[in-house]
C-alpha cells in the first residue's frame, strides 16, 4: 500500500519536531558528520517560523520520517530521516520527490543525505532515486587513523623551497583563492560550495569555530620563500580525543611533490602531541588522489554515506520530476 502523502513539518508539535531533528543530529554525529552546535534549535525555529521547509510522514504525535530542505546560492540541500517505524524505503522515496517538487526555480542542483536507515535500505532508496531523471548518487567515505605513541607518524619531509607555518599566519584572501583553485576539476568541486563567495563563507565559518575549535598546531600551511601559499590543511576538534580534517588543498602546480603528505604528517604529529587519540576525515569515492594519499598515511574507511544529487536538466527551465500522485 502506498504511504500517505507527506505533510508540512510545521503541522508537527514543536516538541515532536525537536525530538526528531535531535535524532537526526545524533545519527549524523554517530556517523562522524559535523554540524554547527545550534543546528537543532535553528532548524526547529526556522520551520516553526515558516522560513525553513520540512515534510513528514506518519501521525502528527509520532512522525515516522522527516525531510528538511534548505536553499542557498542556487543550490538546494536536503536531508531525509526515518524514525524506524513504517516503510522507510517507501516513505523516504516519497519525501525525496516532495523535496524536488518544492525546489525553488532558482535552484539548479539538490544534494540530499539520509539517516535512520540500514545500509540495505539506503541502497534501496538510492536505487529509487536513480530512477528519477537528472539524478546521481555520490558516495562519501569516513576514514579514521588511530594515534598512539607506539606508532608516531614520521616527521614531514617538506619539498625543497617550502616552509610550514600555522594556517592562521596566511592572509585569508590567499587561502580562499588557493582553496577555490585547488578543487576545480576534482569530484568535490561542486560538493562544498559553488562559488568563490560561498567557498569563502565556508572557510570563515570553519575558522569561526562553527564545526568545532580549530586546532592551530594541526592546521599547517605551506609557503614558498616569496610568501606564496601553495598548500594548507585545516583541522578542528570533532569530539573529545578526535580531530577532524576539514580541508586539505595543494596548488595544482605543486602536486605529486610530497606536499599533501607533509601537511597531513604535520597534522597527525600535532594531534598526537595535543593528546588526541584519533584523526578522522571524509572523502568522496571518486577523489582518487585524496583517497590514495589518506590510504598511504594509514587512514582506514569506517563508514560510508550517500549523497543523492539532482541536477536541473538542460535546457534551463526544465521542471523537477513530478510527485507520484501527479503522474
Ligand atoms: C589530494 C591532494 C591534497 C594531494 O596533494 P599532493 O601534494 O599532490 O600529494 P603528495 O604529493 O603528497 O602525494 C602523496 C601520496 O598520495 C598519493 N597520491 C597523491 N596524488 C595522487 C594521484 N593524483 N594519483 C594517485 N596517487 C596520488 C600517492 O600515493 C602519493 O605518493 P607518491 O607520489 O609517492 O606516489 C591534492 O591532489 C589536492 O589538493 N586535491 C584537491 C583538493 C582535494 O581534493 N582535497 C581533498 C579533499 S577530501
Amino acid at each position: 500500500m502506498a504511504p500517505e502523502p507527506p505533510r508540512p513539518a510545521r503541522e508537527l508539535r514543536r516538541d515532536a519536531l525537536w525530538e526528531l531533528v535531535g535524532t537526526i543530529r545524533r545519527s549524523l554525529a554517530q556517523r562522524g558528520e559535523i554540524l554547527p552546535a545550534v543546528w537543532v534549535e535553528e532548524t526547529v525555529e526556522s520551520i516553526a517560523r515558516g522560513t525553513g521547509l520540512g515534510w513528514f510522514t506518519g501521525p502528527t504525535a509520532q512522525p515516522t520520517s522527516l525531510a528538511l530542505l534548505w536553499a542557498r546560492e542556487g543550490t538546494g540541500y536536503g536531508h531525509l530521516h526515518s524514525a524506524g517505524a513504517g516503510d522507510p524505503v517507501a516513505e523516504l522515496s516519497a519525501l525525496a520527490t516532495e523535496l524536488l517538487h518544492h525546489l525553488p526555480a532558482t535552484v539548479h542542483r539538490l544534494d540530499v543525505g539520509a539517516t535512520g536507515v540500514t545500509p540495505e535500505q539506503e541502497v534501496a532508496v538510492g536505487r529509487r532515486w536513480s530512477e528519477l531523471p537528472g539524478t546521481t548518487v555520490i558516495l562519501r567515505h569516513s576514514m579514521v587513523r588511530d594515534l598512539s605513541m607506539d606508532d608516531v607518524p614520521p616527521e614531514p619531509a617538506v619539498p625543497e623551497g617550502v616552509a610550514l607555518v600555522t594556517v592562521r599566519k596566511v592572509p585569508f584572501d590567499e587561502l580562499c583563492a588557493l582553496d577555490w583553485r585547488s578543487y576545480r576539476g576534482t569530484p568535490d568541486e561542486t560538493l562544498l560550495s559553488e562559488s568563490p563567495a560561498g567557498n569563502r563563507e565556508m572557510l570563515e565559518n570553519a575558522f569561526a569555530g562553527l564545526f568545532g575549535t580549530i586546532l592551530d598546531d594541526a592546521s599547517p600551511a605551506a609557503r614558498t620563500p616569496d610568501g606564496t601559499v601553495v598548500g594548507f590543511a585545516v583541522t578542528c576538534q570533532e569530539a573529545i580525543g578526535v580531530g577532524i580534517l576539514l580541508d586539505v588543498a595543494v596548488a595544482p602546480e605543486w602536486r605529486r611533490k610530497g606536499l599533501g603528505r607533509a601537511l597531513l604528517l604535520r597534522m597527525l604529529r600535532a594531534l598526537l602531541a595535543l593528546g588526541y587519540r584519533r584523526a578522522h576525515l571524509w572523502v568522496t569515492e571518486g577523489n582518487a588522489p585524496a583517497r590514495a594519499l589518506y590510504d598511504r598515511l594509514g587512514f582506514r574507511p569506517d563508514a560510508s554515506a550517500a549523497i543523492y544529487r539532482w541536477s536541473r536538466p538542460a535546457p534551463a527551465g526544465a521542471e523537477p520530476p513530478q510527485r507520484q500522485s501527479e503522474r
